[in-house]
């Protein structure tokens, strides 16, 4: 059996996620427990619900006429309304029989639902559409789905609403998180691998240079044109714009930091642009019909060769976790055995060590163009992929907007998922117009980070450079260091270390706005607070909000814990313990649908999954949640080592994408070298490896997914 201390040195270890925050905010232990039993459990009536507050008994709760009606804003997947009472009609959302836990190797959803796989890792979707193959090259990947598939979205053909056009043909567009080499390359058969060990070094300690492109190609975006030809039976069609966003593909750097010294590389002495995205996870889409990838454990993958140890890597790198001359980088890409040019062109600048006279001739500031999101049109092939500083530098799990209104501020909400670190707001300086709305938006504006305070109020802190403790005094110098040092900044306001934010949704009904705080085991009995009430949280928790008079663009909130995860003795919602058709732990993805049903998905760690306590959740799984009914349902199980992460329907709601990722990753480095693979999921008998897929899920009758 694997116990907690072990699972969360495996988790550090596998390079995901691990703890940077040294910082010494203090947690607000004194007020957990009275929070914790006072009104940590939403127990109100049906208009309190609607109200998106807590009922009676909270401080600084609104019961003026303007809380009584949802906003009336749209983010193009609204239709709700409220009565002439101000309380919402609210039907109950849920249609389906729950499913019970499952550790099977298969994809199970309730009775009345079909479901098929489509888009496994390594399918053609662009350039000379190549098939897959275990020994496909690093260019053909660069042609193919990449791996690891998270947060997707679907565009509509039409290409001028995100939520609104065809439903039956549209662009889906993904992000791909990471990848595991042992289940992409032939070198890798016969070894003892677990799934972040690379295949051999060669006899000089490198890395093979195609494996190492094609690692690269198997991250990044896919985006891919997709047709219903029959109920539930969708296939990839050719078009040009099919593309692949990679590791390598140039970028734009925007907003405050763009020009400056933080960004200069050998490769852009200007400071305007840098190369790939990597370790995507989750999304964002824009209320102008864009795709927003975020890179969260990006850090991992650089290597300080001049930085002897943690110490000695200067603040925008060692705040991150980027490893030091003493480690090892995630897949040793700064390895990779490539002739000098090609060399220099792709993969050098994983090193991120000093060894230049100056910036312009290494790649010590590369570190510095990764921790972004990254807007991408998918309906424009020819557009260049922008990451947008303005919203922040850390480990993004996506972004989420609030719904928009005319002639006010764009506003999005954004989680570090790391332990112990914050969720953060942007507000654009400019106001929202439809006809004009556009990335310009994400360029300029204010970025805040939450203080969740014990009373059920809250606050967002303004990152603004000469605003104090913002200033030289402390070490800022510009608004550009203040954003590359993001996580530095929110040290300094104090905000509230929470348990690894993971994905945001807003309810599209009433605008409240919730979080999934996926699991913390570093949080200690003495750094409790009211927000993250846990010590040692296993099991993770859901957490809400509404902006203080429906104003997403200001500075105070009204919050609650909305689900306390775990097994049927820890856990609660609405006031009463998770049942056994409920029980989940560690939530991540999260998503509401255009009626405003909450989907809740879980990422165990593969470390924990399956074993000791862990063992009674089975495998990964979605649930469907009705918030305002307060029911909650098991809807989906997936197969075994993986999660289950990204979902989004076609407008019509009657087709649901949901994203399967790295299958088969429990599997033992014992079990590998035998060719044992714990599973075979998508193509069972005909699987070389498992790989990660998009699932599609159909009602039988027709009739809309959870209905
Ligand atoms: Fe990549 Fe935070 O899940
Ligand atoms: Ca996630
Ligand atoms: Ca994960
Ligand atoms: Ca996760």
């Amino acid at each position: 059996m694997i116990t907690e201390q072990e699972s969360t040195v495996l988790v550090g270890d596998e390079g995901d996620e691990q703890m940077s925050n040294l910082s010494s905010n203090t947690a607000m232990r004194d007020v957990i427990r009275s929070r914790y039993s006072r009104r940590s459990l939403l127990q109100g009536s049906l208009s309190a619900a609607a109200l998106g507050f807590l009922g009676a008994g909270l401080v600084g709760c609104g019961s003026s006429s303007s809380d009584d009606t949802p906003p009336g804003g749209d983010n193009g997947n609204g239709n709700g309304g409220a009565n002439g009472n101000g309380e919402i009609e609210a039907p109950v959302l849920l249609g389906f029989a729950a499913i019970p836990v499952s550790d099977a190797d298969t994809v199970v959803v309730p009775e009345g639902y079909s479901v098929r796989a489509i888009l496994p890792m390594g399918e053609p979707i662009a350039g000379s559409y190549p098939s897959y193959a275990l020994d496909n090259s690093g260019e053909e990947q660069g042609m193919q789905m990449g791996s690891h598939h998270d947060g997707m979205h679907f565009f509509p053909i039409e290409g001028e609403h995100p939520y609104e056009g065809s439903s039956a043909e549209g662009f889906i567009v993904m992000n791909h998180e990471y990848v595991e080499p042992r289940f992409m390359h032939t070198a890798a058969i016969g070894q003892a691998l677990s799934r972040s060990n690379v295949p051999v070094l060669n006899e000089d300690n490198e890395r093979d240079a195609d494996q190492v492109l094609k690692e690269l190609n198997g991250h990044g975006v896919s985006i891919v044109r997709m047709r219903e030809e029959e109920r539930g039976h969708w296939v990839v069609v050719a078009d040009d714009r099919n593309r692949r966003v990679t590791g390598l593909t140039p970028m734009e750097i925007s907003g405050p930091v763009r020009g400056t010294d933080f960004v200069k590389t050998r490769f852009s002495p200007t400071g305007t642009m840098t190369r790939g995205t990597l370790n995507n996870c989750a999304h964002g889409v824009t209320p102008w019909n864009t795709y927003l990838a975020a890179e969260e454990n990006w850090a991992g993958y650089f290597r300080n060769s001049t930085a002897a140890d943690r110490d000695a890597l200067p603040r925008e790198q060692s705040r991150y976790g980027v490893r030091h001359a003493g480690q090892t980088s995630r897949y040793l890409w700064d390895q990779a055995n490539e002739d000098p040019d090609l060399h220099q062109q792709r993969f050098a600048r994983f090193d991120v060590g000093a060894t230049g006279d100056s910036a312009l001739e290494d790649y010590r500031n590369e570190p510095n163009g990764f921790g972004w999101m990254v807007e991408i049109d998918p309906f424009d092939e020819t557009h260049t992929p922008v990451k947008r500083t303005a919203l922040g530098r850390f480990a993004h799990e996506g972004v989420v907007f609030a719904n928009v209104e005319e002639g006010k501020p764009v506003v999005c909400y954004s989680g570090d998922d790391a332990q112990n670190e914050y969720i953060y707001k942007f507000v654009s300086a400019q106001p929202y117009y439809a006809d004009t709305a556009g990335g310009h938006l994400l360029d300029t504006g204010t970025l805040y980070v939450a203080r969740f305070n014990e009373d059920g109020s809250g606050e967002w802190l303004p990152l603004i450079y000469g605003m104090a403790p913002l200033n030289d005094a402390n070490g800022f110098r510009s608004q550009a260091d203040v954003l590359v040092n993001t996580r530095l900044a929110a040290d300094a306001l104090g905000a509230t270390k929470m348990d690894r934010p993971e994905w945001g949704a807003v309810n599209p009904l009433t605008g409240s706005v919730y979080f999934t705080l996926t699991n913390n085991t570093s949080r200690t009995d003495d750094n409790t607070d009211a927000a993250n009430p846990r010590a040692q949280s296993r099991w993770g928790h859901i957490i809400r909000w509404d902006e203080a008079n429906g104003n997403a663009a200001g500075t105070r909130f009204e919050w609650d814990i909305f689900i306390l995860a775990g097994p049927t003795d820890d856990s609660a919602f609405n006031g009463e313990a998770l049942t056994d058709e409920q029980i989940f732990n560690s939530p991540d993805g999260l998503w509401f649908d255009k009626e405003a049903r909450l989907w809740i998905q879980t990422d165990i760690s593969e470390g924990v999954m399956n074993s000791g306590d862990w063992a009674q959740f089975g495998n990964n799984q979605m649930l469907a949640c009705d918030p305002i009914n307060k029911v909650l349902r098991r809807f989906l199980t997936g197969p075994l080592g993986q999660e289950i992460t990204g979902v989004v329907t076609t407008p019509d709601q009657r087709t649901m994408f949901v994203n399967v990722q790295h299958p088969g990753a429990t599997t033992t480095p014992a079990d590998f070298a035998e060719g044992d693979i714990n599973s075979r999921f998508p193509d069972y008998d005909n699987a070389i490896y498992p790989r990660s897929a998009t699932l599609v899920i159909t009602k039988d009758d027709g009739g809309v997914i959870g209905s």
